[in-house]
């Protein structure tokens, strides 16, 4: 008997037991995910999907899936699914958003404090057996106090990392398409600047705009050369916003004095001169990463799913209308 959804990853127990006898649900492997053609095969007589952001989900996997009616995205960002085909072919498309919020703003500030602080080199230092001897002369980082946090995209992940970094004594700007009215600028202490203002600015820029054609590549030589010498550079968004051969010139020059990433531009492979660079702070695309909110990710998508095979559409977090 086909399943009514399938997961690319294993869900938790607790997470699908709630929806025994509403849903059946075929799950990925345990610890991995469904390598693309099991996707496939396995997805062609399922009604609901529910991949993450590593899986691609395109055009020829739907052509595969007549039943699909449903992409039930666990994750916010949707850049791998192939939106308009999906519409086209009249499945719902939704998404976790809110949910993750705070635990992606978190990481954000996570790996802007390590990378001012230098946590990634001292840890391998100590890990290496390095440390024979103590001094005083090492490690030297930046407080982030007085330094300016410039913002790329200001929803509801950006605002997080604004009110995070405030009680720190950063100064805060940001950019996005369509400016916040003021009365909520002034809530976060934000200020609005232009996008040359943003990159010139500040000395830590961190990433929080979705990876769609226009922000591919947005960050690059240009960007780079005209930040601050020495400035810092968070990406929790998606790796290929950042021409990542222009990111690792700008490390090497010392143009940028380190990088806190979550994603990168051809995850899960890395580039060994940016996975091995002292000032590269890397980890694998984990910004979501906790038991609540995965959790809570998973089961959104579940909701989402069950909402479109019990026929209440729009369901929830719908990103497209069919
Ligand atoms: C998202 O929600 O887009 C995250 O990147 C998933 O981990």
């Amino acid at each position: 008997m086909p399943y009514d959804v399938l997961t690319s990853q294993r869900f938790p127990d607790d997470v699908v037991a709630p929806f025994a006898g509403r849903l059946t649900i075929d799950q990925g492997p345990p610890g991995g995910l469904l390598p693309y053609d099991e996707l496939v095969a396995r997805a062609a007589s399922c009604k609901g999907l529910l991949p993450t952001s590593i899986d691609r989900v395109d055009d020829a996997l739907l052509a595969h899936a007549p039943e699909l009616k449903v992409i039930a995205n666990v994750g916010v960002g949707y850049n791998h699914i192939d939106v308009a085909a999906a519409t086209r072919r009249g499945i719902w498309v939704t998404n976790t958003p809110g949910v993750l919020a705070d635990t992606v703003a978190d990481m954000a500030m996570t790996l802007l404090l390590a990378v001012l602080r230098r946590i990634g080199e001292a840890s391998e230092h100590v890990r290496h057996g390095h440390w024979i001897a103590n001094r005083q002369d090492t490690f030297w980082g930046v407080d982030p106090r007085g330094l300016t946090l410039g913002l790329l995209g200001f929803g509801a992940i950006g605002q997080g990392v604004a009110k995070r970094a405030a009680p720190f004594g950063m100064r805060i700007i940001y950019y996005r398409r369509t400016r916040l009215p003021q009365d909520q600028e002034q809530a976060l202490g934000a200020a609005y600047v232009t996008f040359d203002e943003l990159i010139g600015e500040s000395d830590v820029l961190s990433l929080h705009l979705p990876l769609t054609d226009e922000s591919r590549g947005r960050i690059g030589r240009a960007e780079f050369a005209r930040m601050k010498p020495g400035s810092y550079l968070i990406n929790t968004a998606r790796g290929p916003i950042v021409d990542e051969d222009a990111l690792q010139e700008a490390l090497q020059s010392g143009q940028l004095a380190g990088a806190g990433l979550d994603v990168t531009a051809t995850e899960p492979e890395v580039p060994v001169a940016l996975r091995e660079h002292p000032r590269a702070l890397i980890v694998p695309h984990i910004a979501s990463a906790t038991r609540g909110t995965r959790g809570g990710m998973m089961r959104m998508a579940l909701e989402n799913a069950l909402a479109v095979l019990e026929g209440r559409t729009p369901p929830p977090n719908a990103v497209n209308q069919v």
